[in-house]
């Protein structure tokens, strides 16, 4: 169908060519070309299963739909805007190459179910491609933690330094956070592996098709059970959205926390060459323009989401074109994920090196430790309230004086409290104020090198 033609027999004149424009989406769904063909191809395959089309057209109709893929992979397809979308583009060249048989190929079938199709097919391909970059990403994570177990770095509540922490256990938290991402496209994928073909425009087909033979052919696990719900369904692409959204919310705590670290401020990270990038103008700056870019990007997506959850509020049953909205934001969502995913794997690996010097002066520069004071005292018997209040008023005292805690004399410690004794100096060293949070979960040595066992297996699996 060429919009110079009208529109169908119904119709006295062509398109105004901006609204022929405006109407089109080939520009974007050319993308789910591959899978419009191997949907069309199943659609072929179950006509003639069926026998609704002989076997001799089913044949013809699927070579025909494997000529246009080669024409494709070697760029020798490429419909224009006149094709209005990728489903008219491939009926119309089917046509051309099998004569008029290929008119055949969308007998029971419609758009609505077909774009539906391709969608989730595409979904499919790109959610596993996003686990396994996800899995890359993870194992780099663990590369950096498993050679840092013993390098302490600041931990932070309110910005503000609070208790020194194993830097493997900190990489960890966001190995845990992809590790949630990877499994919640897990679940996300099983509701877009449903089949909406047969669904036709919106109340089924009058002709015999086999719905389950076509699910099968295209490896879908089940087949939507209600008509209208099927080709109007777009749950499944919000669902994916919430999880890109989520990928990218992880992502850009991480790429913050470069950032901050690569400053002058902290200079607990240097960034490698191959992932920096200079100013224009101020010659001695090296900029973290990866990071920055994924904290960017990363509202694009959010963006996408909202926009997906607007365009099906309040959409009535069935199909409205309104849907043809839902593949910009989905494809860019997808790219977006993908290519940020890539981008941290890289920078982590080789982009960025840890100033173990500079964090080995960071942990032993400040009050961190106060808490396990308090708690050397609670561990003697004194309730930690009080406790707390004792250290709390040492910490003012030393602050005043320019000291840390541990430059305090002994004869010190003990005015403020006879249960102190001349281990308080190795309970309050950072290395054992880390080694003593052995509590499931924390960042003692012992539990993190439990932490990277499990991590590892989990990711060999
Ligand atoms: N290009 C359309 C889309 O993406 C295909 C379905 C068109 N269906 C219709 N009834 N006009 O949604």
């Amino acid at each position: 169908m060429t919009k110079k033609e009208t529109w169908s027999q119904r119709f006295e004149s062509a398109l105004h060519p901006a609204i022929a424009r405006f109407n089109a989406s080939i520009s974007f769904d050319i993308e789910l070309i591959e899978y419009d063909l191997t949907g069309s191809q199943a659609h072929a395959k179950m006509l003639a299963h069926t026998g609704i089309i002989s076997p001799e057209e089913g044949e013809q109709l699927v070579a025909g739909l494997e000529q246009i893929r080669q024409e494709y992979r070697q760029r020798k397809f490429q419909p224009g805007v006149d094709a209005e979308d990728v489903h008219f583009a491939v009926e119309r060249r089917l046509t051309e190459i099998v004569g008029d048989v290929g008119k055949k190929v969308h007998t029971a079938r419609s758009r609505n179910d077909q774009v539906g199709t391709d969608t989730r097919l595409y979904l499919r391909d790109q959610i596993q491609q996003i686990k396994s970059e996800l899995r890359e990403f993870q194992g780099v994570l663990l590369d950096i933690a498993e050679k840092h177990v013993e390098t302490l770095i600041p931990g932070y509540t309110h910005l503000q330094r609070a208790q020194p922490v194993s830097l493997a256990h900190h990489l960890l938290a966001y190995f845990q956070m992809a590790q949630r991402d990877w499994e919640r496209l897990g679940d996300v994928s099983r509701r877009v592996n449903i089949s909406p073909l047969g669904c036709g425009a919106l109340a089924g087909t009058t002709f015999p098709i086999d719905r389950h033979y076509t699910a099968k052919l295209l490896n879908f696990d089940d087949i939507y059970a209600n008509s209208l719900d099927g080709v109007s369904d777009r749950d499944f692409a919000i669902e994916f959205l919430c999880a890109a959204s989520l990928i990218m919310v992880h992502l850009s705590r991480l790429a913050e926390e470069v950032i901050l670290w690569s400053s002058e401020e902290f200079r607990f990270v240097t960034l490698k060459d191959s992932c920096a990038t200079g100013s224009s103008i101020m010659p001695q700056k090296k900029n973290p323009d990866v990071p920055e870019l994924v904290r960017g990007k990363t509202g694009r997506v959010f963006g996408h989401l909202q926009a997906m959850l607007v365009i099906m509020k309040g959409l009535p049953l069935a199909y409205n074109k309104d849907l043809q909205e839902d593949k910009e934001g989905l494809f860019d969502s997808v790219n977006t994920v993908k290519a940020s995913l890539e981008a941290m794997t890289i920078l982590l690996r080789e982009g960025l090196e840890f100033r173990t010097q500079r964090l080995a002066e960071a942990v032993a520069e400040d009050f961190s430790n106060a808490t396990d004071v308090a708690d050397y005292l609670a561990a003697r018997g004194v309730p930690f309230r009080e406790a707390y209040n004792l250290v709390g008023k040492v910490v003012k005292t030393s602050i005043a004086a320019g000291k840390l805690l541990k430059d305090l004399k002994l004869e010190e410690w003990q005015q403020l409290h006879p249960a102190f004794a001349a281990d308080i100096y190795e309970a309050i060293s950072p290395r054992q104020v880390v080694a003593a949070r052995n509590s499931h979960g924390g960042t003692g040595f012992v539990q993190v090198n439990k932490a990277l066992i499990a991590a590892r297996a989990e990711i060999a699996q």
